[in-house]
């Protein structure tokens, strides 16, 4: 819990207001969240910080849970998410715990947690801090880990060309497949 964050529900709609997304993350070709840059590094994997991030919910995320390769951490500005966090994968996916975070929570995750949003309040704004990129990421069909690349048809030596940051929405999306 963060007693003070130098941002509030009402400022983040009004960068909302004034600004497009710089991405929408979609996934099976449905709009999941829209995320506004807020500080970006140019690369994740040498900078010594990470990045910070506005996330505007759409829906929920109950497909593949997935996994992120920075330690992460939300606070909940508008709204609220149930998410489902599961068990080390040496332990196996069957096991799981559900928790609810609402306006005024935050929660911080280690980049290996694995997790999925299982339903959204309607309106949910979050603030979403990154650490460094400490490892690759991915998804999980069962017990099965996918990495991003394969699990978005991508080659395995793919990287984002440089430069992309200032692509449109859209192709980002398309080049990036949405995370992270
Ligand atoms: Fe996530």
């Amino acid at each position: 819990m963060t007693a003070e964050l130098p941002m509030t529900a009402a400022l983040a709609r009004r960068i909302m207001l004034i600004r497009q997304p710089d991405e929408i993350i979609a996934r099976n070709g449905s709009a999941f969240f829209e995320r506004w840059w807020l500080a970006r590094t140019p690369s994740a994997s040498t900078a010594r910080t990470g990045n910070v991030y506005l996330h505007r919910f759409l829906r929920s995320d109950s497909e593949d849970p997935h996994d992120h390769p920075w330690t992460n951490e939300t606070h909940v500005l508008n709204g609220g998410y149930v998410e489902q966090l599961f068990c080390p994968v040496r332990i196996g996916l069957g096991k799981s715990i559900t928790r609810e975070l609402t306006a005024g929570m935050s929660a911080i995750r280690e980049p290996e947690a694995i997790h999925r949003i299982l339903s959204v309040q309607p309106g949910t704004i979050t603030l979403f801090q990154t650490g460094r990129k400490v490892r690759d990421w991915g998804f999980w069909r069962g017990s099965e880990f996918v990495p991003w690349r394969e699990y978005h048809g991508l080659p395995a030596d793919w990287s984002k060309p440089a430069g992309a940051e200032l692509l449109p929405n859209e192709e980002i999306t398309a080049l990036t497949g949405g995370r992270p």
